[in-house]
């Protein structure tokens, strides 16, 4: 065997150094990580075989290091390491990719045959394995504070089974963090089932869900499973809950509170071990006044609400987002096409009332447009040109505050009073936002001149250029000399 790396994962130094002492006898090569933050960095090393987690009750909750694991190394092989020596191997209902449980302290055969284990594995699964869960996942990109906070909220309940609720305006990329949400917890191996109760006529819904036996109803013509089982062991993502009849609200308020479930048409109990995820764009609490949904639903549905918020209230992220969609567009195949600084500035004036999807829908245009080329400001749609223009007739005091477009505060007449919205204000991002406008207001005017666009500004040359770092600007022709 040639020499591997094994991942130690264990928060007492003096075990790890046993742990490592065996591995080192081995001829491979320990890394040891005693926090969960030491991690990141550690997983930046490539090559590791296996991944070895003392699974310890009176230290970090072996599920968090395996949840921390998931998202850093998901597809790392991992054998738990258990102190009081019950040994188990390949026991049934291991969470994630948990090989196997081996004693404590380690033996060398032991850990040769785990290592053998992993190897065959790794070889198993290939390159391909890493390549396509990243394919099929896409990147939740964003560094505005609301976007650290989604990202945050999600890793704190992905390792849980409590049922979520993604609230958002339509586009705002309620699927993703979804998906992110099942990535990242234990069932990640484990189907993930979406179902639009939007789309799916009440009278199908049901069967949708919970399957139908043979002659259930006029048509089936045999048996089906539903929705819920095939989401048997991982998660069930119920998108558009709120577009959901009253009757079929009852039905699945029962599952939620029972775990179970029959088909329609028959009487054999099942029981369902699926997480649930729901989405919907409406507002659920202004639907209960209406009647139009159950308040007790409610309330299971929203045992972990998360808010993803519109674009045009994360403004900032408007150029990473635009990247990582060309960047998307650039892994199909489809063209490359890079946005001018004035072409992302006028955008930014856009409220996006579609949010990250409009943002896709133009980014794909304008890569049909100029494949392999710049798209400038002139290549935008109308609608979003005359946001920009009528942004531009306003006082300049006004023009500067309507940058940010914070719900109220888009009219010029609001905008000289400026007030602190009802649901408060994330004042370091609006700060932000405010400064990243002017930066690329002055660079507009100096041509990309730094050096004069920094004079105009007010600022040190240096200073503006470590600002065009943090905020990663970039712009075509910039010179910074
Ligand atoms: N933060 C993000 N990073 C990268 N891509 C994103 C992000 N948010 C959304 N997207 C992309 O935008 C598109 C819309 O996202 P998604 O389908 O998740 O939105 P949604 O909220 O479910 O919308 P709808 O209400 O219309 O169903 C997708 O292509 C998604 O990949
Ligand atoms: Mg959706």
């Amino acid at each position: 065997m040639t020499m591997v790396k094994v991942l130690v994962v264990d928060s007492d130094a003096g075990r790890a150094r046993g742990i490592e002492a065996v591995i080192h006898f081995l001829e491979h090569e320990p890394v040891v990580v005693s926090h969960v933050e030491m991690l990141t960095a550690a997983a930046r090393q490539a090559g590791y075989a296996l991944g070895l987690i003392t699974d310890d009750p009176g230290a970090v909750r072996t599920s968090a290091w395996l949840a921390a694991l998931g998202q850093t190394l998901p597809n790392l092989p991992v054998f738990l390491l258990r102190p009081n020596g019950v040994r188990v191997s390949n026991g049934g209902a291991l969470a994630g990719n948990v090989m196997g449980i081996l004693g404590h302290p380690l033996r060398q055969q032991e850990l040769s045959a785990a290592l053998r284990q992993a190897l065959s594995h790794n070889a198993q699964q290939g390159g391909a394995a890493q390549t396509a869960t990243l394919a099929v996942l896409p990147r939740l990109v964003g560094e505005s504070t609301a976007m650290q906070r989604v990202r945050r909220l999600i890793g704190q309940v992905a390792g849980s089974d409590a049922t979520v609720l993604i609230l958002g305006e339509s586009g705002t990329g309620k699927e993703i963090v979804a998906r992110q949400i099942h990535a990242q917890s234990s069932r990640r191996d484990q189907p993930f089932v979406p179902i639009n109760c939007g789309a799916i006529p009440t009278e199908l819904l049901e069967s949708e869900l919970f399957g139908h036996e043979k002659g259930a109803f006029t048509g089936a013509v045999s048996s089906r499973r539903g929705r819920f089982e095939l989401a048997q062991g991982g998660s069930l993502f119920l998108d558009e809950i709120g577009d959901m009849s009253l009757h079929m609200q009852v039905k699945l308020l029962r599952v939620l509170q029972e775990r179970t479930y029959e088909r329609v048409g028959g009487n054999k109990t099942h029981y369902a071990d699926v997480r649930v995820i729901a989405a919907t764009h409406r507002d659920l609490e202004a639907q209960i006044t209406q009647d139009a949904f159950r308040e007790d639903l409610f309330y299971r549905l929203n045992v972990f609400p998360i808010e993803v918020p519109a674009l045009r209230q994360r403004i900032s992220d408007l150029p990473v987002l635009a990247e990582e969609l060309i960047r998307r567009i650039e892994a199909e195949g489809r063209g490359v096409v890079r946005l001018t600084a004035q072409a992302l500035s006028v955008m930014s004036q856009y409220s996006w009332p579609g949010n990250v999807r409009e943002l896709a829908n133009l980014i794909e245009r304008l890569a049909i447009l100029r494949p392999y080329g710049e798209a400038g400001a002139s290549d935008l749609p109308e609608r979003v040109l005359e946001h920009a223009r009528h942004a531009a007739a306003e006082p300049s005091t006004a023009r500067v505050q309507s940058t940010v477009d914070y719900t109220a505060l888009d009219s010029a007449d609001a905008l000289t009073r400026i007030l602190v919205p009802d649901d408060g204000v994330d004042l370091k991002e609006w700060l932000a936002d405010m400064e990243i406008r002017f930066i690329r207001q002055a660079l507009d005017l100096t041509d990309g001149v730094v050096a004069r666009a920094a004079k105009l500004l007010r600022l040190r040359r240096t200073t503006l250029v470590e600002k065009l770092r943090k905020y990663g600007i970039q712009r075509e022709g910039l010179d910074v000399s």
